[in-house]
C-alpha cells in the first residue's frame, strides 16, 4: 500500500467523523491495484466545523473524487458546483467527482442498493409487491432509486408518518403509506420487505423491525445493515423459509457505482465483497 502512496498519479478520498471504522480504503485501494490504476483512496476525518474548508483544500490539492459519510451528505451539497438530478431527489451526496475542476455530486447508495437487489433476485422487481420500513437518508436512497428503475409502486411504513409523507411528495410518485399495524396486516402480501432502520444493528443486535411469522411464500427480506453481517431478523426470517440479503451488497453497490464514476471502470464486485467480508471479519 505504502509503494501505492509514493506512485499514485490520483487521489481519491472520503469525508466523515469518524472514519476509523471506514472499509471504503481497503475495498477501494484493493480495486485500484487489481485493475493496474496507480491511484490511491484515503479516508480523511472531518469535524463539520471544517466541512467547507477541507472541501476547499481538495479542490486546490487537485484531488480527484471523493465520498462523503455522515455526517456530511446534507451539508455537503452546499459547497459543490453541480448536483446530480438523483442526488437532489434524495436530498443528499455520497460520491463527488472533479471534473474539469468542478465538483459534480451523485448519491451511489439507492443505485448500489438496486444493483445489489437484482444481482440477489437474477430478474427484474417489475412485479414485486414491496414494503420499506423506515423513512429516513436511506430509505429516501432507496426508494428514489427504485422507483427510477422503473417499480411502479411500493408502500413505506415509518414511525414517523410525516417523515414517509415527505419522500412520496419529493417524489411525486404513487407511494402508499401505512401505519405499521395496518403494514403487518398486509405483511403476507410482499414479495420483498426492506428494513432501511438500524433496528437490529450493533449494539442492538435483539432489536426486530418486523414479523415474520406470515410472511408470503418466496418472500425476500431484505436488511440494509451488514453489523452484524445476519441481523436476528434475517436469521427469524431465513427460518420461516424467507430468503434474505444483507447490507454488504448495499455497500459494495455504492462503492462500484462510485468507482465506475471516477475511474469508468465496473470493479470486480466479487472481489469487493470478499475484501469487505474479511474487514468485517476483523472488527
Ligand atoms: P439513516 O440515514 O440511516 O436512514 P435516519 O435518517 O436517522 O438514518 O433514519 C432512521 C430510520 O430508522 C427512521 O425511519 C427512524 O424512524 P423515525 O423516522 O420515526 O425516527 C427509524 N428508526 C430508528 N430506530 C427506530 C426504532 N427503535 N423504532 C422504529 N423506527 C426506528
Amino acid at each position: 500500500m505504502g509503494n501505492n502512496v509514493l506512485k499514485a498519479e490520483k487521489l481519491f478520498g472520503l469525508l466523515g467523523h469518524p472514519v476509523g471504522h471506514s472499509m471504503s480504503p481497503a475495498m477501494h485501494n484493493d480495486q485500484f491495484e487489481k485493475q493496474g490504476l496507480p491511484y490511491f483512496y484515503h479516508a480523511f476525518d472531518v469535524d463539520p466545523r471544517d466541512l467547507k474548508e477541507a472541501v476547499e483544500g481538495m479542490r486546490a490539492l487537485g484531488i480527484s473524487g471523493f465520498n462523503v459519510t455522515v455526517p456530511h451528505k446534507v451539508e455537503i451539497m452546499s459547497y459543490l458546483d453541480e448536483i446530480d438530478e438523483e442526488a437532489q431527489i434524495i436530498g443528499a451526496v455520497n460520491t463527488v467527482v472533479n471534473k474539469k475542476g468542478r465538483w459534480i455530486g451523485y448519491n451511489t447508495d439507492g443505485k448500489g442498493y438496486v444493483q445489489s437487489l437484482l444481482t440477489k433476485t437474477g430478474k427484474g422487481l417489475h412485479d414485486y409487491n414491496i414494503l420499506v420500513i423506515g423513512a429516513g437518508g436511506a430509505s429516501r436512497a432507496v426508494v428514489t432509486s427504485l422507483y427510477k428503475y422503473g417499480v411502479q409502486s411500493l408502500a413505506i411504513t415509518n414511525r414517523t408518518i410525516s417523515k414517509a409523507e415527505n419522500i412520496r411528495k419529493n417524489l411525486g410518485h404513487e407511494i402508499e403509506i401505512l401505519e405499521k399495524e395496518k403494514a403487518e396486516i398486509k405483511t403476507g402480501e410482499y414479495d420483498l420487505i426492506i428494513n432501511t432502520t438500524s433496528m437490529g444493528m450493533s449494539p442492538h443486535v435483539n432489536t426486530i423491525p418486523w414479523k415474520t411469522d406470515v410472511l408470503k411464500q418466496g418472500c425476500l427480506c431484505s436488511d440494509l445493515i451488514y453489523n452484524p453481517l445476519k441481523t436476528t431478523w434475517l436469521k427469524e426470517a431465513e427460518g420461516q423459509g424467507a430468503d434474505t440479503l444483507n447490507g454488504v451488497g448495499m455497500f459494495v453497490g455504492q462503492g462500484a457505482v462510485a468507482f465506475e464514476l471516477w475511474t469508468g471502470i465496473w470493479p470486480d464486485i466479487e472481489r469487493m465483497s470478499e475484501v469487505v467480508l474479511e474487514q468485517l471479519r476483523r472488527k
